[in-house]
Order: structure tokens, then C-alpha cells, then sequence
């Protein structure tokens, strides 16, 4: 698994869960690499309430929206995640350190639709601090977001014959815009660790 692709300025407020120093960061404060963050690290989304589900994604991104901090999401229908977020309007986008990534494999190729992923890959539920979805123990950097808006893949606006081919069952992806209300990073952590 790739490096950290953030540092980590002077945050807003600090506290330590366990044995990580958490800090809250301000949207503006974040550096990231966009391209990579994703792509490279992977990461753990989490939607649901009752029974909150992580699931492992690669693909989305973080820009500004309506004047808001945005985290975008690309769901396919066939995931339980996307029952969750329909039933739900808020997740957590979690950035995790290596030593996760048996985890991050377990929650990319399994669901949580019948099986408990929390238990089965060895990961912890922490609380949220403006939201009721749940963020991950452990995690270098999340992202507490609402959803605002969704919009699916219309498949006869792609432009390039290359995207349909990432679609062999037609299972378009559902576009979610989360406004971000919480930005929490470990203190531990810097560009080039692990
Ligand atoms: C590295 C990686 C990245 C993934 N990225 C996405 C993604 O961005 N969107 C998506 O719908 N599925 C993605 N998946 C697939 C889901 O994680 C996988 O289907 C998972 O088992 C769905 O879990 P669920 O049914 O509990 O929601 C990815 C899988 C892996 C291994």
C-alpha cells in the first residue's frame, strides 16, 4: 500500500482516542494529493446507522461545490453500501494506514450484507463527531460528510467507448456529493511514513 499523501498543518482542536492523537482540520487546512489519496491508499467508506457497513473504495474525489468542501462518491447499485446510503443521508470516508490493508481486501470483496465486516476484518467503529454514521479506529484521515445530492450514470452521455467497458453488467454507478462537516487526522502520521 502507497504512503501518506497529505501533511498535516496546525489543526483546530486535538484529542486522543485510544492511543492516537487525533486533530481536526479545516477544509482549507487539508493538503492532499487528489489523484493519489484514493487511487493508491484506498480507502473505507462507511454508511448505515443501525448497522453501519464499511466498504473499500478507489474511486472518487474532493473539490468544492455549491461554495461547500465536497467529497464525491462513485457506488454501484450491487453494493450494500448503496441500500445503506439510499436509506441514509451521511458517511464517512476513512484514509487508512498500511498495517489495514488485509482489512481494506476483506471489505473490498465481501458484503456486509449478511456478514458483520466490522468483526471479520478486525476493524473498530468509532463515533462521529457531527454525524450518526460511524467513522474507523485507526484511520490516518477522515471525513465526516452529509449527502446532498446523488445522480446516476446516464450510460448514452459517455463520450469515450473505453468507459463502457468498465460496466459489463450495466451497473452504472450512483454519484454521491457529501458536504464535509468534520475533517479528523492523525497527528502521527506525515508524508512519506509507513
Ligand atoms: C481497491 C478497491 C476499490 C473499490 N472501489 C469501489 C468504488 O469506488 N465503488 C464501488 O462501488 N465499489 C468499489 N469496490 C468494490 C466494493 O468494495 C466491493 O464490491 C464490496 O464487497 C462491497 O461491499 P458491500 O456490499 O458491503 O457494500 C472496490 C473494491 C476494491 C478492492
Amino acid at each position: 500500500m502507497a504512503d501518506f499523501f497529505f501533511s498535516a498543518p496546525a489543526g483546530t482542536h486535538a484529542h486522543r482516542k485510544e492511543d492516537q492523537m487525533l486533530k481536526q482540520l479545516n477544509p482549507s487546512e487539508l493538503v492532499i494529493s487528489p489523484f493519489d489519496i484514493l487511487d493508491k491508499s484506498w480507502a473505507l467508506l462507511v454508511a448505515g446507522v443501525e448497522h453501519p457497513n464499511p466498504m473499500t473504495v478507489s474511486w472518487g474525489g474532493f473539490g468544492t461545490l455549491w461554495n461547500k468542501p465536497v467529497v464525491t462518491l462513485y457506488v454501484r447499485p450491487t453494493r450494500y453500501t448503496w441500500q445503506l446510503l439510499e436509506e441514509h443521508p451521511e458517511f464517512t470516508l476513512n484514509v487508512m494506514p498500511a498495517r489495514f490493508h488485509g482489512a481494506l481486501n476483506y471489505c473490498g470483496s465481501h458484503s456486509g450484507r449478511h456478514i458483520n465486516k466490522w468483526e471479520k476484518a478486525g476493524l473498530t467503529p468509532q463515533e462521529s463527531t457531527t454525524i450518526a454514521v460511524p467513522r474507523v479506529a485507526g484511520a490516518a484521515l477522515s471525513f465526516e460528510c452529509r449527502t446532498l445530492a446523488f445522480q446516476d450514470f446516464d450510460p448514452g452521455r459517455f463520450l469515450q467507448p473505453g468507459v463502457e467497458g468498465n460496466y459489463p453488467q450495466k451497473d452504472y454507478h450512483r454519484i454521491y456529493w457529501g458536504e464535509t462537516l468534520a475533517i479528523w487526522i492523525d497527528d502521527a502520521f506525515t508524508p512519506g511514513q509507513e
